[in-house]
């Protein structure tokens, strides 16, 4: 197992469309693997490959609490087999946007179809956070970011500061 870097907006690899995953060999499990300790570290609930720097389709996710047992959620080429049309509303992050939140509304439960860490053929219904989770993630595997649900001033806003934080970041880097 290995940590991977987290990818930090704006960058243009996330925002790229990501290629199907063929089928689910040892490499996408491992990658699988290495996202979902990556997650855990961070601490997130989610990861999408592009954020790792994969182009590929390929999503992590656990919405479980601090105190409950993990229940960690590996999906290949995930596809939205239903919609609510019910909304639900949560306030998102997201590792690829450090300390930075947005209300994001969302259909409250989802299908999902996907392939498992063992190619096998799987479908999971999710609603409210699992469900807010996956299809942050999923949205990721199109090049989208939460703050692409927000207005334009507002998303704009999160971007300067993250340029800004980059800056200082790469100053104190060179000045070490
Ligand atoms: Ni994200």
């Amino acid at each position: 197992m290995a940590t991977l870097p987290i990818i930090i907006a704006p960058d243009p690899r996330l925002k790229m469309k990501c290629k199907p995953v063929g089928q689910v060999d040892e490499a996408i499990a491992t990658l699988m693997t290495d996202m979902l300790e990556t997650m855990y570290l961070a601490p997130g609930i989610g990861l999408a490959a592009p954020q790792v720097g994969v182009t590929k389709r390929v999503i992590v996710v656990d919405a479980t609490g601090k105190d409950e047992e993990r229940n960690p959620i590996k999906m290949a080429n995930p596809e939205l087999l239903f919609t609510s049309e019910e909304i639900w509303t949560y306030e998102e992050g997201c590792l690829s946007l450090p300390d930075h939140y947005a209300e994001v509304a969302r259909p409250t439960k989802v299908r999902v179809g996907y392939l498992d860490e063992n190619n096998k053929r799987c479908e999971l219904e999710a609603d409210e956070l699992l469900a807010t989770c996956i299809q942050h993630e999923m949205d990721h595997l199109d090049g989208m970011l939460f703050v692409d649900h927000i207005s334009a001033l507002k998303r704009n806003m999160i971007l300067r500061k993250l340029v800004k934080t980059k800056k200082l970041k790469a100053q104190d880097a060179a000045a070490e």
